[in-house]
């Protein structure tokens, strides 16, 4: 090997690795992005191949060693250079109060920092020289697994430190999942018929402990650090100060950790964070209070399994155990058939809770939950309760199983399973479950928004035999409404308006509202700004509609099927009859916002949400749930929440309702 080349190399390699920490750092910690991910993508094929090259150059900070590792059959236990000792727990103020009154009979008046308890696995990462060496679970406090390989997919762990500050040093910190990504590995996992998490904690935890770091590299997992727990060659003088030194050294530090200046403003955090718990994109199960002079914590030292200077104020929980009393089938717009738990009711973290979902029945013989078990309960972030697992102990032997129906429950057809589906459907487009879903569904305000329309006014339509398809809807009159239990001459007018004005909720609501499956907000939208008429869409192949980019082969496919199916095509036809606006209403030619990206946050002032979307839609635009780089615009109202930050930090132009307004008018 000529040695010139070989000594270039390990300069362009020693640069090239500098940018992509540096771009890494920015993506992933500061949620910052300054190249684009093509740019990245890059960098990162240089370095590979320069590697490719010189493999006796590759080392293991290297960026391109994120996912170099081979399955392992075990994990190695390691022996924590600090143990990693719990903290003490503290249920109501009253007990901090108690804890502030023990601190400070010990060491006077202090002030604390107060963190979010992010509810996730607790791990310390040592580095040596600078570089990322070893990861390790908490295990029993003095001796854990060595995760070092897992650890390292975590693209937010750097694999070197950034700067000189620390070269050697061992820092703590929780990994967790965030609730998007357990809401996608349970997806995931469903359709897989794999056995589904209970929460984003165990889903964090199976991932952590996973031989094939593959497989963890798939999953989002994140950490935030705070804490270190041992250091060389420098001090800091408090909490603080150690915290600002993390983030120097590119750890992902939480934002919302605060310095509070006595024990009564640390309740009012307390407080504070509570009431936000439920709107965070991760879990979090209380709040961690700090001395944060480290002198003080020093003078304060610990008992056998706790530190004297911090303390856990933990919320309420989110789990609780009832009686299932039974167990519901449910038909979906789909046809699938679905077990819900009936409880007896019960506080779930502040919310009362008597239905939970049981997912699919392959879920419930894998759990083995009977009728009249008592189980375990829980709600996590905004996911809808579930059952976690019956208590076993609590037996009876009156317990029973819940067979999978042969039959609907709702109209008796014959049920089908296919192989690759988990799910058990009733094959009967015409169930009359399955038609309530639908009428229900297509109502929806992000559908045609037909105001008036609830659940049990369409049980009411369906009773008589008024409605037998969306359809129907168009045909019904005064004297019809009039004869419905409950129903007056004010409230059948104010029915048939809405109906009326449905009529024009223009053409990306009413693809939505037809319930194709797949073909979600986002999708039909996208389909709406690629064909002028429903006519048009229904006579696309689904080649033809696989090249709409970001709409996916699957999705071109249902959509492909709907359209050929005869019953569908009948409907359209009524449909068109009763004069419902199948055309884009928007004249040709380019539409202001042709092609950019929204998202909205917080509420608006003079526009409902659907009424804002429709804006957007009926000028060209696009509107999605999250922040991403590839988003134009973010229209914030009051209380934007989490959202307007992220954006924020994208550099994402962010819009309050007037400048939104002004956009939409062309200004
Ligand atoms: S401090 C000596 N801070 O909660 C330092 N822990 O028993 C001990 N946790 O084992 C940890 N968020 O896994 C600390 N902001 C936070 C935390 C936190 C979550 C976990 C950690 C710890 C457990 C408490």
């Amino acid at each position: 090997m000529n040695a010139v080349n070989k000594t270039e190399a390990k300069k362009h390699i020693e640069a090239l690795r500098k940018q992509i920490d540096y771009h890494n750092h920015q993506y992933y910690v500061l949620n910052n992005p300054v190249i684009s991910d093509y740019e990245y993508d890059v960098l990162l094929r240089q370095l590979q191949d320069l590697e490719a090259h010189y493999p006796d150059l590759i080392t293991p900070e290297s960026p391109t060693q994120r996912v170099g590792g081979q399955p392992v059959e075990g994990f190695q236990p390691v022996t924590h250079k600090i143990a990693m000792i719990s903290l003490d727990n503290a249920y109501t103020f009253e007990e901090l109060k108690e804890f502030d009154a023990r601190v400070q009979k010990n060491v006077g008046p202090v002030e604390y920092v107060a963190e979010p308890k992010i509810d996730g696995l607790g791990v310390a990462l040592l580095y040596e020289n600078g570089v990322f060496i070893r990861g390790a679970t908490r295990g029993d406090g003095a001796k854990g697994d060595d995760i070092t390989q897992n650890l390292r997919t975590i693209h937010s762990i750097p694999l070197a430190l950034l700067g000189d500050e620390l070269k050697n040093v061992e820092v703590r910190g929780e990994v967790y999942l965030p609730l998007e990504g357990f809401k996608k590995l349970n997806r995931e996992q469903e359709k897989r018929g794999e056995q589904l998490f209970a929460n984003p904690r165990n889903a964090a935890a199976g991932s952590l402990r996973q031989l094939d770091p593959r497989i963890t590299a798939s999953r989002p997992l994140d950490i935030y650090l705070y804490y270190i727990s041992w250091c060389e060659g420098r001090t800091y003088k408090t909490h603080r100060d150690s915290l600002e030194a993390l983030r120097r050294m590119g750890f992902r530090v939480n934002p919302l950790i605060e310095k509070v200046a006595n024990i009564d403003d640390a309740i009012e955090y307390c407080r504070r964070l509570g009431e936000k718990r439920d709107t965070l994109e991760y879990e979090i199960d209380g709040v961690v209070l700090k001395v944060n002079d480290l002198a003080k914590q020093q003078e304060l030292g610990q008992t056998i399994k706790h530190p004297r200077w911090a303390i856990a104020y933990k919320f309420s929980a989110k789990q609780a155990t009832t009686k299932l009393e039974d167990i519901a089938v449910q038909v979906g717009r789909t046809g699938a058939l679905t077990p819900v738990a009936i409880l007896r009711p019960v506080q779930v973290g502040g919310v009362t809770v008597s239905r939970a979902t049981l997912h699919n029945f392959d879920e419930l013989k894998r759990k083995d939950i009977r009728i009249g078990d008592t189980v375990l309960v829980e709600r996590s972030g905004d996911v809808i309760p579930q059952v976690v697992k019956p208590i076993i102990e609590k037996r009876t032997g009156q317990e029973k199983v819940k067979a999978i129906p042969k039959t609907c429950p709702d109209c008796g057809t014959p049920v089908v399973r296919t192989l690759d589906e988990v799910a058990v459907r009733c094959p009967n487009k015409r169930c009359p479950s399955r038609l309530k879903w639908r009428i229900e569904y297509y109502a929806s305000r992000d559908a045609m928004d037909i105001e008036h329309l609830g659940g049990q006014t369409i049980d009411k339509l369906m009773e008589k035999g008024l409605v037998d398809s969306i359809a129907d809807l168009y045909m019904l009159t005064k004297a019809d409404l009039v004869n419905l239990e409950g129903f007056k001459d004010k409230s059948a007018e104010n029915l048939l308006e809405s109906i009326e004005r449905s009529k024009h909720q223009g053409l990306a609501r009413l693809i939505y509202g037809l319930g194709i499956r797949h073909v979600g907000k986002f999708a039909a939208q996208l389909l709406a700004s690629h064909y002028s008429s429903l006519d048009a869409l229904s006579h696309a192949s689904a080649e033809q509609l696989d090249e709409i980019p970001r709409l996916g082969e699957k999705t071109a496919e249902a959509i492909a099927t709907f359209f050929a199916t005869e019953e569908n095509q009948a409907l359209l036809e009524k449909l068109r009859k009763a004069g419902v606006a199948m055309q884009q209403q928007t004249p040709a030619g380019p539409l202001p916002l042709s092609g950019k990206k929204f998202v909205f946050t917080g509420g608006l002032e003079t526009l409902t949400r659907p009424q804002a979307s429709d804006l957007v839609i009926k000028n060209g635009g696009i509107v999605v749930n999250s922040v991403g780089k590839d988003v134009d615009y973010v229209v914030a109202g009051k209380d934007p929440g989490s959202k307007a930050a992220k954006a924020e930090k994208l550099k994402i132009r962010i819009l309050n309702e007037a400048e939104f307004k002004k956009l939409i008018e062309g200004e």
